[in-house]
């Protein structure tokens, strides 16, 4: 069975399809799964916002393919691990766990610092959170290997 990991922010346009595109490439395929969502639906069925597409197709990663969707309580039984942005990110995912086994499953991808929102930022800001996602998933890329062993 594949360890699923979901990333979830709020619009699932800027951070999460970013997040899900680089942890995709640092892990095989056949082992993992990552998906994304966001917490509200303002943005449901649209591509990544061009800056997100951008800054990661800058560093060799494609997510112009994907679609935002809205978190769904049923995420909590489709997947193993859910890493969010920021802390009202947590709260609101954590706001629909049924059980504490499901709110065990959501965690802030950095440990201890959030992703910041660049929706209202320019494209340095995404470059920012390109930066502090790469080395958040290089160290979730380690601890999940390091789990399967
Ligand atoms: P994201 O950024 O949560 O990283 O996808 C946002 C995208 C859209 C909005 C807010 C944040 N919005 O208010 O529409």
């Amino acid at each position: 069975m594949k360890t699923s990991i979901l990333m979830v922010c709020l619009g699932n346009i800027c951070r999460s399809p970013l997040a899900e595109g680089i942890l995709k490439e640092k892990l095989p395929n056949n082992l993992f799964t990552v998906d994304s969502a966001g917490t509200a639906g303002f943005h449901i069925g649209r591509p990544p916002d061009p800056r997100s597409i951008d800054v990661a197709a800058q560093n060799g990663i494609s997510i112009g393919h994907l679609k935002a969707r809205k978190f769904t309580p049923a995420d909590f039984r489709k997947f193993d691990k859910i890493y969010v942005m920021d802390r009202q990110n947590l709260s609101q995912v954590q706001s629909l766990a049924a059980t504490p086994e499901e709110e065990n499953k959501v965690t802030l991808l950095m440990e201890s610092e959030e992703i910041p929102d660049p929706y209202y930022g320019g494209v340095e800001d995404f470059k920012t959170v390109f930066d502090l996602l790469n080395t958040a998933c290089n160290a979730r890329r380690d601890q999940l290997l390091k789990n399967l062993s």
